[in-house]
């Protein structure tokens, strides 16, 4: 499949998934979003190991299109919201670590996307900010649930808040960030990290980024439940034997 604002590409078992629509920053309209939940689906069927994130050009998403959410009633409202939630949970679920690669503006929807990812990294000149109160709005994808998990309530309410835009040292500092390196440097260390996401066992990658969502999903203790019976099914599959026997005998595994 190809799309007009979107590209998905593969480098081995890594799948990237870049919005290629430079001349708007890579705003997000319903085509857009539309094309990365068809690209999300497709990586998910072809059974990607990895799927990065990124934006073509110089912005990473500079967030939800505002040229078209301008005149946007609450019905349509509702719709569109509905769209970008989809779009972010995809993202959330998908079966293999996502990480984006933020290479620069990721305002608004951007940030969200980047939330809605395991991982983040990020080049030294990008920015980051949920920036809508100044539009008016509210974070539409769902940066008031995903934010203060990641940043803590405080700085969230202050981000939210004050739609404030943190360089990209300032966003690692808060957490937002994992890592952040050279721009020019970020493909490449993100398709590192990428690479070694991608040969850890599949089964057990799957189950502990289930496990940890899990814990987003109710009260801790039942995350602790579902983490208990998550751990104790990996036991017998051919990951963990091998994982185990490789271990014992001193030698590097070989998973499927
Ligand atoms: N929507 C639509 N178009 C956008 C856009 C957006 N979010 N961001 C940038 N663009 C367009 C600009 O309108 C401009 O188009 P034209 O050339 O046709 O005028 C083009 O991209 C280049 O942008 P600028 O000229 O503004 O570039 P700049 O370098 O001077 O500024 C910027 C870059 C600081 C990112 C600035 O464009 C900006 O502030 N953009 C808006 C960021 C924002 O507030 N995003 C949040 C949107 S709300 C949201 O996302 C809601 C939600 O949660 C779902």
């Amino acid at each position: 499949m190809s799309w007009d604002t979107v590209d998905l590409e593969w480098d081995g078992a890594v799948a990237t998934l870049t919005v290629d629509r430079p001349d708007a920053l890579n705003a997000l309209n319903v085509e857009t979003l539309t094309a990365m939940g068809e690209a999300i689906e497709d990586a998910a069927d072809e059974g990607a190991r990895a799927l990065v994130l990124t934006g073509a050009g110089d912005a990473f998403i500079a967030g939800a299109d505002i040229k078209y959410m301008r005149d946007l009633d609450p019905e349509a409202a509702q719709e569109w919201g509905e769209l970008g939630h989809d779009v972010a949970d995809a993202l959330e679920a998908f079966p293999a670590p996502t990480i984006a690669a933020v290479n620069g503006y990721a305002f608004g929807g951007g940030c969200e996307m980047a939330l809605a990812c395991d991982l983040r990294v990020a080049g030294e000149s990008a920015l980051i900010g949920n920036t809508e109160i100044d539009l008016g709005i509210i974070p539409g994808w769902g940066a008031t649930q995903r934010l203060p998990r990641l940043v803590g309530d405080e700085t969230a309410r202050r981000m939210i808040f004050l739609g404030e835009r943190l360089d990209a040292e300032s966003a690692a500092e808060a957490g937002l960030f994992g890592e952040v390196v050279a721009d020019d440097e970020l493909e490449t260390v993100v398709g590192e990290l990428a690479d070694r996401l991608a040969a850890k066992p599949a089964f057990a990658m799957r189950t502990a980024k289930a496990a940890l969502n899990q814990g987003y999903e109710g009260s801790q203790e039942s995350g602790l439940t579902y983490e208990k019976r998550a751990f104790a099914s990996l036991f017998g599959t051919p990951d963990q034997r091998e994982g185990m026997a490789a271990f014992v005998e001193d030698r590097q595994p070989d998973f499927d």
